[in-house]
C-alpha cells in the first residue's frame, strides 16, 4: 500500500513548505561536484510538485536559496541561478497544464536583470492559473522580510496613514511580503538537520516540523507523502490543552 493511499484526503495541509537540504552531501557522497547534487534535486522539486498537486496541497513553498547562499562559491551560485532558471523555464508548460501558478518571495534586487526577466516571463505566464501556488523563496530571508516590513509599516505611520494603537499581529501579517498566503502547517526539512535556517520566522509561529532523514535529491513523492501521514497522526492544540482539542472536535 503507497503511503497516498493511507492519507486523509479531508486533512491535507493547505500550505507546505520545505527547507530542502542536502544536495551537496549527496553529490559528494557520490564523488561529484556540489552542483550535481542541485541538478538532481531539480528531479525532486518535480516530485514535490506533482505529489502536492496530486492530493490538493494548495500552497507548497520550496526555500530555493537564501540571503546567506549568496556567501557560496561564486561558480556555486551561478550554477544554482542558471539551474533554477532552466528548470522554471523547461517547466513552464508542465506547469501551466497543471494549472500552478508561481510566485517568489524574496530580495529579487539581487539578482541578475536575466535571472529577473525570466522569472518574470514565468510568473506572467502562469499567473492566470488556479490551482497549486508554486512560491520560491528566492534571494529570502525571514529577517530580511520582516525589517522590510517594519520600514513599510514606519513609512505609513511616518504620513499617518495608520496610527501606532493600529499596528497589530493581523497588520503585520498583512504586510508580508507573504500576505497572499496562509501560514504554513507543516514544514519540512531534509537531510536530518534541524534549523529553520532564516525560513518564515513569524509564518511558522504553529507550524508543525518535519525534520526527515532523506537528502534532497533522495525526495520523492511518495517521501512527500509519508511525511504528511505522520504529521497527520499528530494532534495540532495551538495552546489548548489535549482535552480541549478533542472537546472542539
Ligand atoms: C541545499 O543543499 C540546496 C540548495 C541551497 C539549493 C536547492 C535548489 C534546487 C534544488 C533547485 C531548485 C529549483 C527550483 C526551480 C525551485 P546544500 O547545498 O545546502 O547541501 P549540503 O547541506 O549537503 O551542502
Amino acid at each position: 500500500m503507497s503511503a497516498k493511499d493511507k492519507l486523509n484526503l479531508q486533512q491535507i495541509p493547505q500550505h507546505i513548505a520545505i527547507i530542502m537540504d542536502g544536495n551537496g552531501r549527496w553529490a559528494e557522497q557520490r564523488g561529484q561536484e556540489r552542483i550535481f547534487g542541485h541538478k538532481h534535486g531539480v528531479e525532486s522539486v518535480r516530485e514535490a510538485i506533482e505529489g502536492a498537486a496530486e492530493i490538493g496541497v494548495k500552497f507548497l513553498t520550496l526555500y530555493a536559496f537564501s540571503t546567506e547562499n549568496w556567501n557560496r562559491p561564486k561558480d556555486e551560485i551561478e550554477g544554482l541561478m542558471e539551474l533554477m532558471i532552466d528548470a522554471i523555464n523547461n517547466e513552464a508548460d508542465n506547469l501551466n497544464k497543471n494549472n500552478v501558478r508561481l510566485r517568489i518571495i524574496g530580495d529579487t534586487e539581487r539578482l541578475s536583470e536575466r535571472v529577473k526577466n525570466k522569472i518574470k516571463e514565468a510568473v506572467d505566464k502562469l499567473n492566470n492559473n488556479s490551482g497549486l501556488t508554486l512560491v520560491v523563496a528566492l534571494s529570502y530571508s525571514s529577517r530580511w522580510e520582516i525589517t522590510e516590513t517594519v520600514k513599510n509599516i514606519a513609512i505609513k505611520v511616518k504620513n499617518a496613514e495608520i496610527s501606532i494603537d493600529e499596528i497589530d499581529e493581523n497588520l503585520i501579517s498583512e504586510s508580508l511580503k507573504t500576505n497572499f498566503m496562509p501560514d504554513p502547517e507543516l514544514i519540512i526539512r531534509t537531510s536530518a538537520e534541524k534549523r529553520l535556517s532564516n525560513f518564515l520566522l513569524w509564518q511558522a509561529s504553529y507550524s508543525e516540523f518535519a525534520f526527515i532523514e532523506t537528502l534532497w535529491p533522495d525526495f520523492t513523492k511518495e517521501t512527500l507523502f509519508e511525511t504528511i501521514n505522520e504529521f497527520q497522526n499528530r494532534e495540532r492544540r495551538f495552546g489548548k490543552t489535549g482535552r480541549q482539542v478533542q472537546d472542539d472536535k
